[in-house]
């Protein structure tokens, strides 16, 4: 029965949520629904017993301290956790803390209920009966099973709460894994998956598929299936854990945890119980007895070596006699932990030296195909594309939900269809055959009518569908896929560190796909040539990408090797065409929108500053680090600080050109935030460090970032865009230097900073102050990048800061000296 017009509901009117279970799972969900801007109600049990520091204060059972001790405490967690569940630590005010004995009638004020307890039927089927007697008719009600049975859990409840009820099911941390399993049941109303599918993706910013209601749904099933037959295979080859890991990682597109630090994390007796409940709810023999318990795993879980919660799993942690930890790793066959091996063959070397996915995975297969490590990579992978294959129709209803299963819910980069197009389909179907192994029908019969991929590339992807033929892939709304856009031949101009894209309505988007996104003379020409076509051709620009960060910042390697030889003028020019080139950018007669995401660091803040609007993803990293590798920002990152510090005197003295506001407050903390190389946990975080201006913004919904971007690039065109015009910056001068360098001083005096530090600070000092001039004189762009070159110059030429340099490429971490 279809809900009343007046009882449906808009995802953009729920304001307020209810999290039952405040363990690992309800603290994250709670954090991410307070993320999204929801007012959370988080409830656990009444703890039956006092703690000692309880009893020690003199409270009681009765008291509410007490009583919503559980939820409080996970609150009180929040604003320190790490990684950071929340966006902004103050945001956890938007948390209240409860107990479901005494705040169960609050239920009947909010707008949608999450239940998150333990993964007990028995428990679930009580907590709803709860939330029945209380929640008002027309609430959501949801639960965060990890694969029980979802109908099962509402026998006995009544209609109106059954349609109103379906599984959405988080991944840990909710806040960073995108995918969340929106399951029905056959009592789930239309409108209410669909409102359930909004309410994740448009507030929460996540991924949704939609699952069927079958053991532990699409990614656990498939993922506990890869866990099971890489632990088999593993012992089948006589591998190490290490060996298997080395295989099942990167080198298939796979997070660097692969296989056995993932059993680790998850946690093998949480391993055995997804299993189980495979096990016990199938009918099918083969099924069955793919899920039976391992023996060895059965053995470990007894020992007590859970994975990382208990300090020994497949790897243990043990510290020596000086000090350090060193990871050990379990022998198969002995079950004793000892020194991890050096993993080493031709296979590893191969796949290293691939690059992509798709090459990788090949050359893991094919290039040594004798050898044990290749054996071993082809029967894991051809097990999970066989068995993903034969439950397409069963867990799920499409390819393409499996595939973004995979990539959202375990973070592959390739999903088992797609991996399986990579590899090729028709010759490793046929290499399948020859080996024995069952194809399932629909496979063989898509091969027999002349396909040989699941999907086809083009601008509108399209993938298998099983009433034959392709079908177009729906296309998650307000998103803009750069790789398919060139895939359909929409590049506008190329170099080998970026391409400038068409992305319809007169906008391009420039993206950068260098190695780690990293700043060189490729990314800088792109740019130069850019700009000019943009000027000629197009109504505004784009600075975005689909990498795995935004940008690390700039390419050290060359201007480490002219910093070593002494050449000085090769150093000068690198940093004047990077000025150079941030200039025109910032010239440029049309709109520049920046929306970066995830790590956008040094070179890569730069680049975003000259735009007219920068938009962060919420997971933005965003800072000026350069001073992690003893620099400081000269492609125009301290000439923009600067001039932002001037901006926000201006503004907090109303304004006025007469009273024009001290310049010091604000400079102090850019400094800060410079000087320690800060750089944001999330875009609101980086909001508030200094680096921003008043129309700069965050998005909820990371992928819909290019087409936010795009966006407002025709908003500002609209509008009849014109550049800025150069402005003067009034700066603090050499009084405000002062100031800077007396904490400098303090800091050393204090023991929290090194010699270096203190150097590099006070150049930092001197160029964000704007030298030697007098308090609030007003000086040019151009001579505030003079001061930029010339720090940065002579930075270079100290030992320590080359040292710091080498340390960066070498070991990709700062080094402190
Ligand atoms: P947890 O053990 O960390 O937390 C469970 C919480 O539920 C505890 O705080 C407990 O006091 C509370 N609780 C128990 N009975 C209750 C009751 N009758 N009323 C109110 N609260 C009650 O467990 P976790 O890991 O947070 O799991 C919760 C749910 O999320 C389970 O169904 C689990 O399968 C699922 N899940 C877990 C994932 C994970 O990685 N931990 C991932 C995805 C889903």
């Amino acid at each position: 029965m279809p809900l009343q017009a007046s009882q449906q509901k808009k995802a953009s009117s729920i304001r307020s949520a209810a999290v039952i279970g405040s363990g690992v799972m309800g603290a994250g969900i709670a954090a991410q629904l307070a993320n999204a801007g929801l007012r959370v109600l988080l409830l656990d049990v009444v703890p039956q017993r006092l703690t000692e520091e309880e009893e020690r204060k003199g409270l009681s059972l009765s008291d509410a301290l007490v009583r919503n001790r559980l939820s409080a405490s996970a609150i009180a967690k929040m604003p320190k956790a790490q990684p950071p569940q929340l966006y902004e630590p103050a945001w956890v005010n938007r948390i209240t803390a409860g107990n479901l004995t005494d705040h169960l009638v609050a239920l009947g004020d909010v707008d949608w209920i999450v239940e998150a307890v333990v993964e007990r039927l028995d428990v679930k089927q009580e907590v709803f009966a709860a939330i029945e007697s209380a929640r008002r008719p027309g609430t959501l009600v949801s639960t965060n099973t990890s694969g029980l049975s979802v109908a099962s859990m509402i026998e006995g409840r009544g209609l109106e709460f059954r349609r109103h009820f379906a599984a959405t099911h988080f991944f840990n941390p909710p806040r960073y894994m995108r995918l969340v399993e929106v399951v029905p049941t056959e009592d789930t109303d239309a409108e209410v998956v669909t409102l359930l599918t909004e309410l994740c993706e448009k507030r929460l910013g996540k991924g949704v598929v939609v699952a069927k209601d079958t053991p532990n749904f699409i990614a656990n099933r498939i993922g506990s299936y890869g866990m099971l037959v890489t632990l088999q295979d593993t012992i089948t080859y006589g591998l190490t854990v290490e060996e298997a890991d080395a295989l099942t990682g990167p080198a298939l597109g796979r997070p660097k945890t692969a296989t056995f630090r993932m059993l680790d994390l998850v946690g093998l007796d949480t391993l055995l119980h997804v299993i189980d409940n495979v096990r016990k709810r199938s009918e099918d023999d083969a099924e069955q007895a793919i899920f039976a318990r391992p023996d060895i795993l059965e053995k470990l879980v007894a020992m007590k070596r859970l994975g990382e919660k208990s300090g020994a799993g497949f790897y243990r942690k043990i510290r020596g006699g000086d000090g350090r930890s060193t990871i050990e790793s379990l022998r198969l066959d002995t079950l004793e932990y000892g020194e991890q091996s050096k993993v080493s063959s031709p296979v590893i070397e191969a796949a290293k030296a691939a690059k992509g996915v798709a090459l990788k995975a090949k050359a893991l297969i094919n290039s040594n195909a004798g050898h044990k490590h290749a054996k071993f990579a082809w029967s894991t992978l051809k097990k999970t594309l066989l068995y993903s294959a034969a439950q397409v129709g069963v867990i799920a209803d499409s390819i393409t939900d499996i595939d973004r299963a995979m990539r959202w819910g375990f973070n592959w980069d390739l999903g088992p269809f797609e991996l399986w197009d990579a590899i090729g389909l028709e010759e490793t179907v046929t290499r399948m055959k020859k080996e024995g192994d069952t194809i399932p029908d629909w496979v063989e019969q898509w091969i027999a009518d002349g396909h040989n991929s699941f999907y086809l590339e083009s601008e509108q992807r399209r993938y298998f569908a099983a009433r034959g033929g392709y079908s177009a892939e729906e296309q998650e709304e307000d998103v803009i896929s750069l790789a398919a856009l060139k895939g359909a031949g929409r590049t506008v101009l190329a170099t080998s560190g970026a391409s400038l894209i068409d992305i319809g309505d007169d906008v391009v988007c420039l993206e950068f796909h260098s190695h780690s996104n990293a700043i060189g003379g490729e990314i800088l020409s792109a740019i130069r040539q850019s700009v000019q076509e943009v000027s000629r051709n197009w109504r505004g620009i784009v600075l975005a990408n689909e990498g795995r960060n935004f940008c690390v910042g700039a390419n050290l390697m060359l201007l480490l090797m002219e910093a070593q030889n002494g050449e000085w003028d090769e150093v000068e020019e690198i940093i004047r065409f990077f000025q150079d080139s941030m200039l025109r950018l910032k010239r440029l007669d049309r709109p520049v929108v920046a929306a970066p995401h995830r790590m956008t660091l040094g070179g890569g803040v730069e680049a975003c500053l000259p735009a007219d609007l920068i938009i962060l993803s919420p997971e933005t990293y965003f800072g000026l680090v350069e001073t992690g590798v003893g620099l400081i920002p000269a492609g125009g990152g301290c000439k923009e600080g600067a001039a932002l510090v001037a901006a926000r005197a201006k503004s907090a003295a109303g304004g006025n050109g007469s009273a024009r506001g001290d310049l010091q407050p604000s400079l102090n903390e850019l400094f800060e935030t410079i000087a320690l190389a800060k750089s944001s946990s999330s875009g609101h975080e980086a909001l508030r460090q200094g680096l921003l201006r008043p129309q700069d913004r965050v998005i909820m919904r990371q992928n819909t970032r290019i087409a936010e971007a795009k966006r407002a690039v025709l908003e500002l065109d609209r509008a009849g865009y014109t550049p800025p015009v150069e402005e003067r910056i009034r700066v603090a001068g050499s009084e405000g230097k002062a100031v800077l360098k007396l904490a400098v001083q303090a800091m050393q005096l204090g023991g929290t900073i090194s010699e270096h530090d203190a150097l590099i600070g006070g150049k930092l000092a001197h160029v964000l102050a704007g030298g030697d001039v007098r308090a609030g004189s007003e000086v040019s762009e151009q001579y505030l990048l003079d001061l930029e070159c010339e720090a940065f110059l002579s930075l270079c030429g100290e030992r320590k800061t080359q040292e710091r340099m080498s340390h960066m490429l070498a070991k990709g971490k700062p080094l402190r000296n």
